[in-house]
């Protein structure tokens, strides 16, 4: 920073003081400032950017290297570094993405995104937030690529452990308490992908159509909330188009919609290399081109990009005004000026105490137990012998997955984790392979029978399955969990069903435990084994989270934050929409996604949204619903009638019963996670405004709220109702 100040002229030096002295002294981050200093920031930002050359400008608004834009030091305005992922802070590249070994680039591997979804604890996703936020700046960024928040529309894109849910409801609640974490910390977070990225094939290029009313009530709110409640400072453009148009310089998606309605005064940053016309960009919202070097792989000239020299020759042929190099400028100063890049920034940490038991929280919070036939909690004492079987046992997943992988200080295993429990007495805990992660993805009888054995020879069998995040030296087109490739189908590969089936014939006490990013196929084994728990990517204390939710260290709390369908047919991407359709793709279903389909239509899911189950029980009583104002009041009495402490989580579910336009049976429009001991109580209170029983009108292009009767189903997953109440306006 100082070294900028030397060079650059005294009335210069002095309006810079002036800047950076605004930020000293008015830097706020999640908050809004008051119209007065947003008046003074903008007036000195214009200032600023009347000092600048066209060129210089132009540097700013396009990569200078993988992943900082361009800098102007003649002014003393540095380069915006920014960094991979949305559960960790990614290991270093060089400027040429040939990997860093020179510097330690290890960081706290975090659960995916889709556990934290599954705590359903937003205190939780603001700690997560947090984490990247110190994390990040410790490593040197100012922007962490994260979070993730597309619809799971499909349990087969390979990137849904990347993002959150299926109910853009949750999404916006999970999504603002992580913003609000990460900007807490003088860092932007960066909500990607914007928007309807909900599948890896041909992401680059299919153009995804939906009507209007899906656009507004799924789609857009979570990245509405982002940026109105979370005060997101920067959202990243999506690789695929929206109605014949990229996302990453869409004029109806970023011009009218997020700049204009939702007020956005942030930039938006291009998905690396997902820039596709300088024209667009320049005029439909791209603030920052990043990555589109990437096509000349290894050939790096970051100025043959869309948004570089033929940028400036436009404006110099009079064809583009400045103005719009301009607009685009003053927004990146603004996130720089929210990011204190020109004051000075707290110090960041990496993988302290506090940030690895905020992943050792999540990972247990984020676990979903879905079955539990008496068999768990696990008694420690009373067990004289454990089978744990299955190549997830013992495989790191810190490093798979694409753009989101991390460069872990450690990670524990499921098998560390659960012989941990019997340390140094381990040997309690056998463990056998039963699969192996290869090509061909079939069974290995020998494999197979070696485990059949183990657990024929111990009390309780463990089998750790589920998917991995695809490595494409190892994959090619197999990839399951991972950027650039979708699944096939939702069946567990490497022959596990044959597995798991095999050991429960062994020994009928048998737990399986999956890891992976969305549902799978269970039919083959669900009713045949005594416990199912959904453990995502559990991040790098995922072993120690396993082994306290099994042996009961910790009662499981976490819910599905989506629907786990019986079979693939039953999901409405695949029965009533398209997917991953060709080069246009329909979202037919519309509004009806995950269990909006599945409640509307009357189809049982194997799991429904919203499922989870504990060690102790919870009895829901005294609801009363009542107006207040233009609010609705839902109260309640919660109580721990059980023998052990435990959280549940509240979901309120909205049904309009006489709307003039089809709407979802029910949908999700308040929840609370509550912690109760044994035998307490608590009165639980929670508010829904009227945007809770409003539709988005697609003939008046607005929300609005109709007379008549509205359900309030109050349970413990969308299933699950165990009160009822009503209201009408
Ligand atoms: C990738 C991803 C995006 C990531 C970016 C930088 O292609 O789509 O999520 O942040 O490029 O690695």
């Amino acid at each position: 920073m100082i070294k900028h100040f030397l060079k650059i002229s005294s009335g210069v030096f002095a309006l810079m003081i002036a800047f950076s002295t605004h930020a000293q002294t008015n830097h706020k981050t999640t908050k809004h400032l008051p119209k007065s200093d947003e008046k003074r920031l903008s007036a000195k930002i214009d200032s600023l950017v009347s000092l600048m050359t066209l060129e210089e400008k132009v540097s700013m608004i396009k990569s200078a290297s993988a992943f900082t834009n361009g800098g102007v030091p003649r002014l003393g305005i540095p380069e915006i570094v920014m960094s991979d992922g949305p559960h960790g802070v990614r290991h270093e590249v060089n400027r040429d993405w040939s990997r860093n070994e020179k510097v330690d680039s290890r960081a706290t591997f975090l659960p995916a995104e889709i556990a934290l979804a599954s705590t359903w604890n937003k205190d939780l996703a603001y700690k997560y937030g947090t984490v990247l936020g110190t994390e990040a700046k410790h490593r040197g960024k100012d922007i962490i690529l994260g979070p993730g928040i597309n619809i799971v529309r499909s349990p087969l894109n390979g990137r849904n452990f990347e993002y959150m849910s299926e109910d853009p409801y949750l999404i916006s609640v999970m999504g603002v308490g992580y913003v609000k974490g990460v900007q807490d910390q003088g860092i932007s977070a960066c909500v990607k992908h914007y928007l309807a990225n909900n599948q890896e094939t041909k992401r680059q290029e299919v153009d995804v159509l939906m009507d209007e009313r899906a656009l507004r009530e799924i789609y857009l709110p979570g990245f509405k909330a982002a940026v109105q409640k979370g005060n997101a400072y920067t959202i990243m453009g999506a690789y695929n188009k929206f109605r014949g148009q990229y996302c990453t310089h869409n004029e109806y998606l970023i011009n009218k919609v997020l700049k204009g309605e939702m007020g956005f005064k942030g930039a938006v940053i291009s998905d690396w290399s997902a820039v596709q016309n300088t024209m667009q960009a320049l005029k439909f919202g791209t603030d920052i081109e990043m990555g589109t070097e990437m096509r000349n792989w290894g050939n790096w000239n970051f100025n043959k990009v869309f948004m570089g020299d033929t940028a400036i020759s436009l404006v110099k042929a009079g064809v583009v005004d400045v103005s719009y190099i301009d607009a685009k400028v003053k927004r990146i100063l603004w996130v720089m000026h929210k990011i204190n890049m020109f004051g000075k920034r707290t110090p960041g940490a990496i993988n302290t105490p506090e940030h690895q038991k905020v992943a050792l929280n999540v990972a247990e919070e984020g676990i979903v137990l879905l079955k539990n036939n008496n068999i768990l909690p696990l008694k420690k004492d009373a067990l004289k012998s454990i089978a744990v079987i299955g190549d997830n046992a013992v495989r790191l997943q810190a490093e798979g997955g694409g753009s989101a992988q991390v460069l872990a200080y450690y990670e524990i295993t499921p098998l560390k984790g659960l012989r941990n429990v019997y340390a140094p007495d381990t040997q309690k805990v056998s463990f056998s392979q039963g699969y192996v992660v290869k090509k061909d993805g079939t069974a290995d009888p020998q494999l197979i029978a070696e485990a059949v054995k183990a657990a024929s020879e111990a009390e309780v069998a463990i089998v750790i399955g589920g998917f991995v995040h695809g490595y494409t030296n190892e994959w090619n087109d197999k990839a399951f969990d991972s950027e650039g490739a979708d699944k096939k189908d939702i069946k567990l590969p490497f022959g596990q069903d044959e597995l798991i089936k095999a050991v429960v014939k062994a020994n009928p006490n048998t737990i399986v435990v999956l890891l992976g990013g969305s549902a799978s196929d269970m039919s083959q084994w669900v009713n045949d084994v005594k416990a199912i728990a959904q453990v995502w990517y559990p991040g790098m204390e995922g072993g120690n989270a396993l082994a306290n939710i099994l042996f009961g260290k910790t009662n499981p709390s976490g819910k599905l934050p989506v629907t786990f369908p019986k079979q693939l047919s039953d999901m409405p991407s695949h029965s009533i929409g398209e997917f991953p359709g060709d080069s246009t793709v329909n979202y037919k279903e519309g509004i009806f996604v995950g269990y909006r389909h599945f409640d509307t239509h009357h189809i049982e899911p194997l799991f429904p949204f919203g499922h989870g189950l504990s060690y102790t029980q919870f009895a829901f009583s005294n609801l009363h619903v009542q107006k207040q104002g233009e609010n609705v009041l839902v109260s309640l009495s919660l109580k721990n009638t059980g023998k052990v402490d435990g959280a549940e989580v509240v979901q309120v579910y909205v049904s309009d019963e006489q709307a003039s336009v089809e709407r979802p049976k029910q949908e999700l429009k308040a929840f609370e996670k509550v912690f109760l001991k044994a035998g307490e109580s608590k009165n639980i209170s929670l508010t829904l405004g009227k945007e809770a029983f409003q539709f988005f009108d697609d003939k008046k292009l607005d929300w609005v709220l109709e007379a008549g009767k509205f359900t309030i189903n109050v349970g413990s997953s969308s299933k699950e109702i165990k009160l009822k109440g009503a209201v009408s306006f």
